[in-house]
């Protein structure tokens, strides 16, 4: 067979590797793997101004995770079939390798995969996904993709309550003859518990040769992709059914309650296999994680923690109740107790944060520094054994080593107009309530008295304070209201 080339193969790459991988990659090359996600649906039931699709699931559109399972099958082409919404689904998921095919009107399913089919390998296969159905796995779909290389696979699935789905008919030797709509179903038929996913996949030619001859002659007045499995029957092409094996991997999301309950399967899914990789958690059910979550060893997570983006968890790390980590590096050992809210920012190891600590953006705290309650943090660093343990700001700054903050500290950065930095050197002490008037420099060694308000540089090893002169009027007399009756 002569090897192919596709779109993005150089030539060089025919000569790398060994003999065996070659025959490989060139066997894959000829198979090369569509796919099309149909996304152009309105989702009336969401009613929602945003088209289903780019409706949240796990902290992104649902699409998105879509197509990260296309992606995760090696997927040369992968085209997003759009419609209601306007430009919105193109603008949300733009990237290099997806191509947007429009569908308006929207004239039913097949007629959405005859808009991708342009944009996809005639030579190759062609795999049918939807943007609604978010959860389906990666080895579901490589299963489905592989039965339909040779004919046309249909991923199935049983439900208790089939209603609303196409339904399998299999004749009296199991082979599957056609799919019934349920509005064009017989009371027979609609007792099938065996339904139709949507998902399908074969060879990109046929299908598109199926698709020429679907015509909307059925209930709806659309063009049905189920079709394609009679013409297929008619055409003597093997029909396999791959059945999955997990019936909520195929739900699809019409309604937000069918939204919320595919949430929980994500995060379930999610905790399972933080749980399989050691990590403890105080309630599987009660972990939100909208990104990816990287665990070390002996991990601890209490109830009702938020992780967004990418958040690293080191070995031993402890995050207490109530938390929300949003793109946080937290080094070993660390605990993080309950009530705070961390962005952005790399914790060192041994630290000890909140309760009720925020860590805002640009903040990187070294090894052992305590952040305590109501302390606020931005853009700043803290070197290794350096403390703010109440109720503080320090923001734009830049904290040396062994440094105490002391209670009610504020770091003035702001004049309206311009923020500046202020630099506090290794083991100074900061007396409480003192505002460092930025840019202000405080230098190593020095104490603050408390109550000073910082406008110039405090030299090192000194004690700088600036307070009134402490008075005492004796024989002084607080006002008393007058007697009403006192004339
Ligand atoms: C479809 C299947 C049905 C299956 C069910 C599973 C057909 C004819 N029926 O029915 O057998 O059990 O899915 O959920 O295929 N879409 C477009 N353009 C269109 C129409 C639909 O992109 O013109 C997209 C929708 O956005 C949606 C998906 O295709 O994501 C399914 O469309 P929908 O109208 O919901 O099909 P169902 O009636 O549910
Ligand atoms: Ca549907």
């Amino acid at each position: 067979m002569p090897e192919r080339l596709g779109h993005n193969e150089y030539p060089a790459k025919r000569f790398f590797g060994r003999p065996a991988e070659r025959a490989l990659k060139s066997y894959a090359m000829t198979l090369s793997l569509n796919i099309a996600i149909l996304a152009a649906g309105q989702g009336t039931r969401m009613r929602s101004e945003r088209p289903k699709v780019l409706h949240r699931l796990a902290g992104r559109p649902m699409l998105s995770h879509v197509v990260d399972t296309a992606r995760s099958l090696g997927a040369a082409k992968i085209c997003v079939v759009y419609g209601h919404g306007g430009e919105q689904v193109p603008e949300a998921l733009a990237a290099p390798d997806l191509g947007f095919a429009k569908q308006e009107p929207q004239l039913g399913t097949g007629h959405a995969v005859r808009q991708a089919l342009p944009h996809l390998d005639p030579e190759g296969i062609t795999l049918v996904l939807y943007g609604d159905v978010p959860l389906v796995r990666t080895e579901t779909l490589r299963q489905v993709a592989q039965a339909g290389r040779d004919g046309l696979a249909i991923l199935t699935a049983r439900l208790a309550d089939p209603s609303g789905y196409g339904r399998i008919a299999r004749d009296d030797a199991g082979e599957i003859r056609a799919i019934v709509e349920e509005k064009d179903a017989s009371a027979e038929q609609r007792a099938i518990t065996e339904v139709n996913t949507g998902i399908l996949a074969a060879p990109t030619r046929r299908l598109a040769a199926w698709l020429e001859r679907v015509t909307d002659a059925n209930a709806q007045r659309e063009y049905y992709l189920t079709d394609v499995v009679a013409l297929a029957i008619a055409d003597g092409v093997a029909v396999a059914g791959v059945e999955a094996a997990e019936a909520w991997e195929v739900l699809g999301v019409n309604s937000q309650s069918q939204l919320a309950v595919l949430e929980r399967h994500y995060q379930a899914r999610a905790a399972r296999r933080l749980m399989d990789q050691g990590v403890s958690l105080a309630d599987p059910a009660r972990l939100d994680v909208r990104g990816e979550l990287r665990c070390g060893r002996d991990v601890f997570i209490d109830v009702n923690c938020v992780f967004e983006g990418r958040v690293t968890l080191g070995d031993g790390v402890a995050v207490g109740a109530n938390c929300v980590l949003r793109d946080v590096e937290v080094a070993a050992n660390t605990r993080v107790f309950p009530f705070s809210h961390l962005e952005d920012a790399q914790i060192g190891a041994d630290c000890r944060i909140g309760p009720y600590a925020r860590i805002r953006p640009g903040t990187a705290l070294g090894r052992d520094v305590h952040i305590g309650n109501f302390v606020e943090v931005k853009n700043s660093r803290l070197a290794e054994g350096s403390k703010a343990n109440h109720l503080a700001y320090v923001g734009d700054a830049t904290v040396g080593r062994r440094v105490n903050i002391g209670a009610g500290t504020i770091t003035c950065n702001y004049d309206g107009a311009h923020k500046h930095r202020t630099v506090i050197e290794d083991d100074a002490f900061i007396g409480s309530d003192t505002q460092l008037v930025a840019p202000v420099t405080v230098g190593r060694g020095a104490t603050l008295g408390a109550g000073t308000t910082l406008t110039k540089d405090a030299p090192p090893d000194a004690l700088t304070v600036s307070r009134a002169k402490q008075v005492t009027v004796s024989g002084w007399r607080r006002p008393r209201k007058s007697d009403p009756n006192e004339k």
